[in-house]
């Protein structure tokens, strides 16, 4: 069985279940991946190229410095950063890449002007190098699916493949070549703002889907026109910064770094990305982008990596600020000695690299590596044979907002949509019968509805909880929408209007939460909760005694206080994308049973953070909610008020105690663990079953629990069914204090369960 564990070169591709004739269902581990020197990720790519020699060959110290310049081009895409600068002329964009001054444009969206700058890179420069245009397209283009941490709610890596496919085919068809994803930094903390951006607290999520959205991104070849380079970001450390703050100081044990922060980068590599883009926090006072330990040492010494590293928008430079530079010289002798090849943004790489060539400074060898990086990179591309590759003046108009894109975002928006709590079955609603009160800011809201990092979308065609609603129901059917208030501020008489809404109605949907300005880039919160004016709205809401459902929109887990923590059913919609209404709908009224588990824990109040549920045992473990000297604090149980991995559907579900198929087994060997799931209610539900282990006694204190298998299964009203996993050592395994990466014989707990806090585990010794 232990040559089925998919732990080679894609190690973490296929989410594959069979069944076998007694109807258990037998789910795979996900090995983590095993990326080491010979990672083997990358077949055929050649470490010296005669072609990308010769040109290292005839190229000027000033042409090289410029294979390593990157810029913002003209576009909606600049405005995501700190503007440095003013936006290029189109006739100050030829002349640079005439001179050979530039490697690519990021964050531009005009397909044609990348055309006509091609044309000039590779028909009228000295050595013809073609450029590389790239851009932040997180989670879809024009299409806009839903944000990635919703996205990792679906528990669904095929899922986050296939929109990270068919988001690549819309981008190429734009005349991009690179998109700066996925972002996979594991987010502890939900006061930062970035945890929007990727899979949630779990490094093993991260690892599944960080892999899953690289091989999507990327298909099966990567000189395809529709292929889209990958790259993993922010490199390293970036969710740890200190108190959720964004771009602060991290500080990490070596261990923790690599067993949680560095883990979904093998990943990503491990499937196949070639380019990864370093973070703007220092680790320990290394800033990330000058520390030769991250760039040099774990990336290639130890990894083997072939591509190249970017900075994240002046990163280089921000080495001045961060105190670890003098200049900008220095900052970028420091950068580009630890091993960032590419600048973003700054120039300074193109305005300082040859003196300090020519100075001593930096060895021209260290120069003409990160410049083989870069060339080896755009040549895996295509570009180099093919400069025109997703340059087609055709296909926007083929390959814009398909049928099968729209299609593929409302059935990603509506996996991604977790139900938290549904006291008496108050949810699905019926579409007839009952008067409905839609109530709160979101209701009518189309724009707000993609979340942040949407620069590119159609905005003519984004389904607002109102249309989506409508478009469910009949034409007559008994609904109401009243706003309520602003987002963070009243609206004179607004409260009143929607008490009155919710007198009148049978049963209250309130959709309220998170604007998209708070989260993503630069949008920590010290509070985690819904804004106060809307809190007040739910209060007055509730108040009237109507039964009341709460829809919230938000990019992290949030702190949930009164009359919204109380509300008969509460449901997660994050940020949908395009389709947010029309999927929000599916499930609200029962065409579709909700199916999302929670990629982030929701705490019981916000002063819990950092708060994740693989966290170490202290010596002194909170065991019941009475005092005592335990971890704990005075004012809540440290625990989750829905924890990791929750999520309801239509019908109850009960878990058996996990069973194993051997009380031991060897190191070499391997363990079959089951249980039997079973649907207690009258409709059917879709479960996540989730494999977790603790191990008892190790060289290092170890989480609590550490997630390691998922598995998806469709349950008929009253239908029992068991599932089994197989695990290994390779399952099992921790980074020691000597860094090895290794399991350790003994006693280990195993759970399948519905989450991170419920199961009942069996013990398993490894011999
Ligand atoms: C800064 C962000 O940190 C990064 O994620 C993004 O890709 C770049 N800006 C480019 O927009």
């Amino acid at each position: 069985m232990k040559g089925m564990l998919d732990n080679s070169m894609h190690p973490v591709v296929s989410r594959r279940t069979w069944l076998k004739a007694s109807a258990a269902v037998l789910a795979l581990v996900h090995a983590w991946p095993a990326l080491g020197a010979q990672g083997g990720a990358w077949p055929g790519l050649a470490r010296r190229d005669a072609q990308i020699e010769d040109l290292i060959g005839r190229m000027t110290l000033e042409e090289k410095a410029g294979q390593l310049s990157l810029f913002a081009g003209i576009g909606p895409g600049r405005s995501v950063n700190p503007v440095t600068g003013d936006e290029p002329s189109v006739q100050a964009m030829e002349e640079e890449v005439r001179a050979g001054r530039v490697t690519g444009y990021f964050n531009s969206f005009n397909p044609y002007l990348a055309r006509r700058l091609q044309e000039i890179a590779v028909k009228e420069t000295r050595l013809g190098i073609p450029l590389i245009f790239a851009a932040d397209v997180i989670h879809g283009l024009r299409t806009v699916y839903p944000v990635p941490l919703a996205e990792a709610a679906s528990f669904d890596p095929e899922l986050c493949r296939r929109t990270a496919r068919l988001t690549a085919v819309e981008a190429t068809a734009f005349g991009l070549h690179w998109t700066f994803a996925p972002m996979v930094d594991v987010a502890r903390d939900q006061r930062w703002g970035r945890v929007v951006e990727g899979a949630g607290e779990d490094a093993f999520l991260s690892a599944l889907i960080g892999a899953a959205r690289v091989r999507g991104f990327q298909g099966e070849d990567l000189r395809a026109e529709d292929s889209l380079a990958a790259c993993p970001k922010h490199f390293a450390g970036y969710g740890a910064v200190e108190g959720g703050l964004e771009y602060n100081t991290v500080e990490i044990s070596q261990t923790a770094l690599r067993e949680t922060h560095l883990r979904p980068f093998q990943a990503c590599l491990s499937a196949g990305a070639l380019t990864v883009m370093t973070a703007f926090n220092d680790i320990g006072g290394v800033p990330a982008t000058g520390s030769a330990e991250l760039l040099t040492g774990i990336l290639r010494e130890e990894w083997g990596f072939p591509g190249f590293a970017v900075s994240d928008y002046e990163s280089e430079r921000e080495l001045i600020a961060h105190g670890y530079a003098a200049d900008e010289a220095d900052a970028v002798a420091k950068s580009l000695g630890a091993g960032c090849d590419m600048s973003m943004q700054s120039g300074l790489y193109r305005q300082h690299v040859p003196a300090l060539v020519r100075s001593g400074r930096l060895t021209e060898a260290s120069v003409d590596e990160a410049v083989r990086r870069v060339l080896r990179v755009k040549k895996a591309i295509g570009l180099l044979d093919n400069p025109f590759r997703s340059l087609d003046p055709a296909r926007p108009a083929q390959d814009e907002r398909r049928a099968d894109m729209v299609a593929l975002a409302r059935e990603a928006a509506r996996k991604s949509v977790v139900l938290l709590k549904n006291e008496s079955n108050l949810l699905p609603l019926p579409k007839t019968g009952k008067r409905i009160a839609f109530i709160g800011p979101f209701v009518s809201d189309r724009a707000g509805s993609l979340g942040p990092w949407s620069i590119y979308p159609d905005m003519d065609n984004i389904v607002s909880l109102e249309d989506g609603v409508r478009a469910a129901v009949a034409k007559d059917a008994d609904i109401t929408f009243t706003s309520g208030t602003l987002t963070e501020r009243e609206i004179d008489g607004g409260i009143a209007e929607a008490v009155a809404a919710a007198q009148a109605a049978d049963i209250v949907v309130m959709y309220i939460g998170e604007t998209t300005a708070m989260s993503g880039e630069a949008a920590s919160r010290v509070e985690v909760t819904v804004p106060a004016v809307q809190q007040r709205l739910a209060e007055a809401v509730a108040a009237t005694g109507t039964p009341m459902a709460v829809l919230l929109r938000h990019g992290r887990a949030l702190a949930l206080e009164g009359a919204v923590r109380d509300a008969q059913a509460i449901m997660c919609t994050w940020f949908l994308g395009s389709e947010s209404g029309n999927a929000i709908a599916d499930v609200l009224f029962g065409d579709h049973a909700p199916q999302g588990r929670l990629p982030v824990s929701f705490p019981q109040m916000a002063g819990q953070q950092p708060f994740y549920y693989d966290h170490r045992s202290t010596g002194r473990p909170q065991t019941t909610t009475n005092g005592g000297f335990k971890a704990r604090y005075r004012e809540t149980a440290h625990r989750a008020l829905y924890p990791f991995g929750h999520g309801l559907g239509y019908a109850a579900v009960t878990y058996e105690t996990t069973q194993a198929s051997t009380p031991t087994f060897s190191r070499d060997g391997s363990v079959r663990v089951n249980a039997t799931i079973t649907n207690t209610g009258n409709r059917s539900v879709h479960e996540v079953a989730q494999l977790y282990v603790h191990d008892r006694v190790a060289g290092i204190t170890r989480p609590v629990r550490s997630l390691r298998g998922v598995s998806h299964i469709d349950l008929a009203a009253g239908e029992s069914r068991t599932i089994e996993f197989i695990l290994s050592a390779a399952d099992l395994r921790y980074i020691h204090p000597d860094l090895s990466d290794a399991a350790d014989p003994g006693l280990f707990d195993i759970w399948i369960a519905g989450s991170a806090e419920t199961g009942e585990p069996v013990e398993v010794t490894m011999t």
